[in-house]
């Protein structure tokens, strides 16, 4: 399988404190990768190093093949990889296709035309077509956050990483995010998914990662990760997720 991901012994430290130690991690090319783990445990800065928004200091991170060292490099690699947060960050004073147009025009060039239609046709593969001409502020949450995602695969991504997606938003909306990460997941997309949604987790990753106090402290497959973890970290973590 190509590796479209690759991190070797990854360090990172803000200051003194060191938030990523030793991280070794792969993700082959359609492959699905599930992170998860307790706050703070360095997920979110994990997947930041990952598209370059935060520098590693220590180890290697390689994307599609090229190792991250300069600034171009995380700048390159950014292009190849698409971002989802917690919070949508969408711009409020554009509206949707705005919204989905501007990266297309500044970044890659595009002109009004091609760039209005290829925002259409993901507006359309998150069920949302309806709602180009709205602000963000007009949709819900769970419309906002398919609006990112669209945003995102409208630069035609090699791998989408997300950070949490559903964590901000209702029950009752939860799902129709995870259903648009599902048909992506199905679509063959390679994914990096910081998730608790269990149920996601187990149907769809090929592997889950668990991180503790900014390390993995075991890779399994779903089925070895729900029916027996390995350390008593992640068997606590599970218990208490579970629960909820
Ligand atoms: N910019 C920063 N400056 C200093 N410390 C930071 C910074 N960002 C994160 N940290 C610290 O690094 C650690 C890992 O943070 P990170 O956000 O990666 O955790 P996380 O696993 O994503 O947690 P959560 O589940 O709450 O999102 C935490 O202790 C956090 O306080
Ligand atoms: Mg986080």
């Amino acid at each position: 399988m190509s590796q479209k991901i690759v991190l070797e012994n990854v360090g990172k430290k803000y200051g003194a404190f060191q938030a990523l130690r030793n991280i070794n991690l792969t993700v082959g090319q359609g492959e699905k990768l599930v992170v998860c783990g307790p706050s703070g445990s360095g997920k979110s800065t994990m997947i930041r190093c990952i598209n370059g928004l935060e520098k590693h200091d220590s180890g290697r991170i390689i994307v599609k093949g090229t190792v991250i060292e300069s600034e171009r490099d995380a700048i390159a690699a950014r292009r190849e990889v698409g971002m989802v947060f917690q919070s949508f960050n969408l711009f409020p004073h554009l509206t949707i296709i705005k919204n989905l147009m501007l990266a297309q025009r500044l970044v890659r060039k595009k002109d009004k035309r091609s760039a209005h239609e290829t925002a259409m046709k993901y507006l359309e593969r998150v069920r949302i077509a309806d709602q180009a001409n709205k602000y963000p502020i007009q949709l819900s949450g769970g419309q906002q956050q398919r609006v990112a995602i669209a945003r995102a695969l409208c630069m035609n991504p090699e791998v989408m990483l997300f950070d949490e997606p559903t964590s901000a938003l209702d029950p009752e909306m939860i799902s129709e995010v995870l259903e648009v990460m599902t048909d992506l997941a199905k679509g063959g997309m390679t994914m990096v998914c910081v998730t608790h949604e269990m149920g996601f987790a187990r149907s769809m990753a090929d592997k889950i990662v668990f991180m503790d106090k900014g390390e993995i402290v075991e890779t399994s497959s779903p089925e070895d990760f729900f029916t027996n973890p390995k350390s008593a970290r992640a068997q606590l973590f599970l218990g208490q997720i579970l629960k909820h």
